[in-house]
């Protein structure tokens, strides 16, 4: 079983709304929603904390209290009954991303070493239960201490200097474009937070801060549908798949 880290306390300065890029409406659902109803229909998972900003915490909360008693009655998504749906704890973020997923993750209570803590980008609205599953096993491998998925880059990645001079082109068979989810041994994860402020601040991702100290971290191959919403054109991009996949029939969940 394993705890899930939903990272929703971000700005949205990119995506220029005015209001925090979590509360976006998004093919009728607030974009932080589609990504915890996922995680709350994957059986691993036992206990959500969602980082959300500060000003936002209540609200949500009660809004997700609310959905919680409807969906424990809804024939459409049978498997999130009450009994089994794992609880969602809603947090304030800190200021920049990893102190957002610090303290989430002193909220997601007691766990061992070796447990298991998925961290998911709330801006990546179309996460599924399939690429949970999958970063889960990964990361539950002998000698691994985090998974993280990525896609293949299928641009021609080219290096050039400040003046836009370029100075070589890069091997493309062997870079990947990172993704969340991306799960860790509780313990490493911990480790790798222990750090000074300033090198937090660097850290767009957190497999980075394993990285640097030489832990095992493995890639898991995902679709590159699994966007980030960062501008205009992503949220088009994002609505337009959503409500696809919302129009589809549901055949169950697993
Ligand atoms: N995030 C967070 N806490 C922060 C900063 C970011 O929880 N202090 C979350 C965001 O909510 C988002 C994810 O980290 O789900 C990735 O960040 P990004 O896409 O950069 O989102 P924002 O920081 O909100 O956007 P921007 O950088 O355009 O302001
Ligand atoms: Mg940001």
């Amino acid at each position: 079983m394993a705890v899930a880290l939903v990272l929703a306390a971000g700005l949205g300065e990119r995506l220029g709304l005015g209001r925090p890029k979590a509360l976006a409406e998004l093919a009728g659902r607030p974009l932080w929603q589609w990504s915890v109803d996922v995680l709350r229909r994957a059986d691993a998972i036992e206990r959500i904390v969602l980082a959300m900003p500060a000003g936002q915490v209540d609200v949500v909360q009660t809004a997700l209290s609310q959905a919680m008693g409807a969906n424990a009655e809804s024939t459409r998504e049978p498997s999130v009954a009450a009994s089994r749906a794992p609880s969602v704890t809603v947090v304030a973020g800190g200021a920049v991303r990893s102190e957002s997923v610090r303290r989430a993750l002193a909220a997601a209570g007691e766990g061992g070493d070796e447990g298991l803590v998925l961290v998911h980008d709330a801006a990546r609205p179309l996460l599924t239960v399939e690429i949970v599953q999958a970063t889960l096993a990964a990361a539950g491998r002998e000698g691994v201490d985090a998974a993280i998925v990525a896609t293949p880059v299928t641009d021609t990645i080219k290096q050039a200097d400040a003046d836009g001079r370029v100075l070589g082109t890069l091997d493309r068979s062997e870079l990947w474009a990172v993704q969340t989810p991306q799960v860790f041994r509780r313990g490493a994860l911990e480790r790798a937070l222990d750090v000074p402020a300033e090198v937090l601040a660097e850290a767009t991702d957190d497999a980075w801060l394993i990285e640097r100290t030489g832990g095992c971290v493995v890639i898991v191959p995902a679709p590159r549908e699994n966007l980030k919403v960062t501008t205009p054109l992503d949220l088009q991009l994002a609505e337009l798949l959503l409500a696809r996949q919302d129009a589809a029939p549901v055949v169950g969940h697993q």
